[in-house]
């Protein structure tokens, strides 16, 4: 099957480190040169069926596509989804589908008439962990509540929410929409839950902003005074660690070393994470009532040093917590937690402990059998929908 790609940035690798066999990337559109140049050049795309821009791409006639995989900024989901859908392409669409109820309708009502499908790269439905994580809770029972934290981590937030490219909701939407989808989903589909009601948020930035810097902190890193005490440091985390730096290209006759040293003096990533222009909550409180009376809390949590999901459902029978990889369940009184129920090895694995390639296994197979994917579109609108409803 002949697919495009639109915008091969860190997502977009990741799922073509994965393609199932038979699926052939047969046009590339990608704006920067050295992305566009190094994908094309990894499989075999020639020059002519890549595109710098999105409108050329669409101008140009296709014949033989079939799906196209779309891992562009969140803002550009929405039209780039409705252009592939219109012709007749199925669509694997990253998180989030849409950032608005209306614009979401409006592409799945797009997709129906069109009789295609469109999945949702909302990998915690296909992630070990979390499946059995539902598994187990439907061993409670009828859900009274549920209590859920998502703790970003120190490095995600500075790189991602703080300093990087979803850190202004002008120009991605809300953090509650960009990071919490997977976990509303998630939730939305354990509870099997159609619609949350009453829903209230509250949100606030409550330290990375000017007010917060310590004495003294400098406006970039590398000229810091406080720079080996922070742990928000782009000198560690880029230079030192070298971690999150996937996203640096290095142009020819330049070293990764040149890139970072470059990044660190001039570029967003080297900003102080006090002295940014981010407006994106880093703390978030949304409740909720969903359909068969369930009451659920969640938590989106910025400012801890720590990183990962902690779920706790009540149910009839019990409870369910699920923490660090590590699920425990008791029912009836007594704890049932099997020791095939730790999960952690799972927690820095590639490609999302394998539910990319799952995700990938998933969506070919359903268009090839004329299924739904796991996350169609549908199925992830209550997700969305709680999402939109919490606003920013
Ligand atoms: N499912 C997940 O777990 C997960 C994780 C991280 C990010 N995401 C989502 O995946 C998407 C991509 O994120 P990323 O981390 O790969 O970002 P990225 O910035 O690395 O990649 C996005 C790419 O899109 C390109 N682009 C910009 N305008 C374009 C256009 N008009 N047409 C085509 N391409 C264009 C950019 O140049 C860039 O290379 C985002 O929507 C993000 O929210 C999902």
């Amino acid at each position: 099957m002949d697919i495009a790609v639109l915008g091969v940035g860190n997502r977009a690798r990741k799922y073509l480190s994965c393609l199932p066999d038979g699926v052939r990337v047969a046009c590339l559109v990608e704006p920067e040169e050295i992305r566009l140049r190094q994908a094309a050049e990894r499989h075999g795309v020639p020059p002519e069926c890549c595109f710098s821009n999105s409108e050329d791409f669409f101008s140009a006639p296709h014949s033989g596509i079939e799906a196209a995989i779309i891992a562009a900024p969140d803002l550009l989901h929405l039209p780039l989804a409705m252009a592939c859908v219109e012709r007749g392409w199925h669509v694997l669409l990253e998180k989030p589908a849409a950032t608005s109820d209306h614009q979401y309708r409006m592409l799945m009502e797009a997709a129906m008439r069109a009789g295609v499908h469109v999945g949702v790269c909302l990998e915690l439905r296909l992630h070990p962990f979390f499946r059995r994580i539902r598994e187990l809770a439907a061993e409670l029972g009828p859900i009274s509540r549920i209590d859920h934290e998502e703790h970003i981590g120190p490095d995600r937030m500075a790189h991602t929410f703080v300093r990087g490219l979803w850190s202004r909701k002008a120009a991605t939407g809300p953090i509650f929409l960009s990071k919490c989808c997977h976990d509303a989903d998630f939730l939305m589909w354990l509870a099997g839950a159609g619609v949350a009601e009453e829903v209230h948020s509250r949100g606030a930035i409550t330290r990375f902003r000017s007010s917060c810097a310590p004495d003294g902190a400098a406006e970039r890193c590398v000229d810091c005074p406080l720079e080996r005490e922070c742990p928000y440091s782009a000198v560690d985390l880029y230079q030192r660690r070298q971690e999150w730096i996937s996203g640096f290209d290095v142009p020819e006759g330049q070293t990764l070393g040149d890139v970072i040293r470059e990044e660190l003096r001039n570029g967003r990533y080297g900003r102080c994470v006090y002295h940014c222009d981010n407006d994106v909550y880093d703390t978030q409180t949304v409740t909720a009532l969903l359909d068969g009376g369930i009451r659920l809390n969640m938590h989106l949590e910025g400012t801890s040093m720590r990183e990962g999901r902690v779920t706790q459902i009540i149910g009839e029978r019990g409870m369910l917590l699920a923490e660090s990889g590590r699920v425990s369940l008791m029912l009836d009184g007594s704890i049932v937690a099997q020791e095939e129920d730790d999960y952690s090895s799972l927690n820095d694995a590639p490609l999302h402990a394998g539910a990319d390639a799952e995700l990938l296994r998933d969506f070919f197979d359903c268009i090839a059998g004329g299924r739904e994917p796991a996350a169609s579109l549908r199925a992830a609108y209550p997700g969305h929908h709680l999402c939109f409803q919490a606003g920013d």
